[in-house]
């Protein structure tokens, strides 16, 4: 069975071409960030803190790949840099290997997913990984399942990825499609 972030990536590896814009809203060490270069056109990566655009900065130049563009914002500020977008990532909570204090919060991450929503294509994805057991992240977690659910169904296509049965605050996934034709239904 495939654990929550590799199904992030199945789930937009079937949508990615090499025509495409691409988003990774948060940055962090890269890993994303990559994986999203080697299928897209050009991506375009954002992270709040320096260390993420160096971490990630040397992980796309050992794999010889030139088209991420790095970008020291938050993601709210996404709608400046980008117009049409096929998919997009989001991995919330903080980065393991940094200040743990700065994560990601509940008003810019849904101001971010909104506009990301919005500069979506038709037939386009976002995958968000929730991590939530850090301090304010079942606050994060509940917003966003909130905005999410409240997407109309006309438009969006919103699942939940979560395994029910692990200890501990284990992080699930969600997978947003805005639809190729509006649904009647
Ligand atoms: C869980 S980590 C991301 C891990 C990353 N996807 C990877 O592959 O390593 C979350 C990241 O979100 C970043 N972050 C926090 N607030 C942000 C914001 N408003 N905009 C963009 N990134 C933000 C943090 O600095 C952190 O690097």
């Amino acid at each position: 069975m495939l654990r929550p972030l590799e199904m992030a990536h199945q789930f937009l590896a079937e949508v990615i071409t090499k025509e495409d814009i691409v988003v990774d809203a948060t940055m962090g060490n890269g890993h994303d960030t990559l994986f999203l270069a080697e299928r897209a056109k050009k991506v375009f990566a954002f992270d709040i803190q320096e260390q993420a655009i160096e971490q990630t900065r040397t992980r796309l130049e050992m794999a010889g790949l030139t088209n991420a563009e790095l970008i020291l914002a938050g993601h709210e500020q996404l709608d400046i840099y980008v117009e049409e977008v096929k998919a997009g990532i989001f991995n919330l909570g903080y980065l393991p290997s940094a200040d743990k204090s700065i994560i990601t919060q509940p008003n810019t991450t849904i101001l971010a997913l909104e506009k990301l929503c919005q500069r979506l294509v038709l037939g386009g994805r976002i995958a968000m990984m929730v991590y939530y057991g850090h301090e304010g992240g079942v606050c994060e977690r509940d917003a966003v399942l909130d905005f999410v659910s409240q997407l109309p169904q006309r438009e969006f296509t919103v699942t939940i990825y979560q395994t029910l049965n692990q200890i501990n605050h284990p992080p699930f996934l969600l997978m947003l499609e805005k639809l190729k034709e509006y649904n009647h239904g």
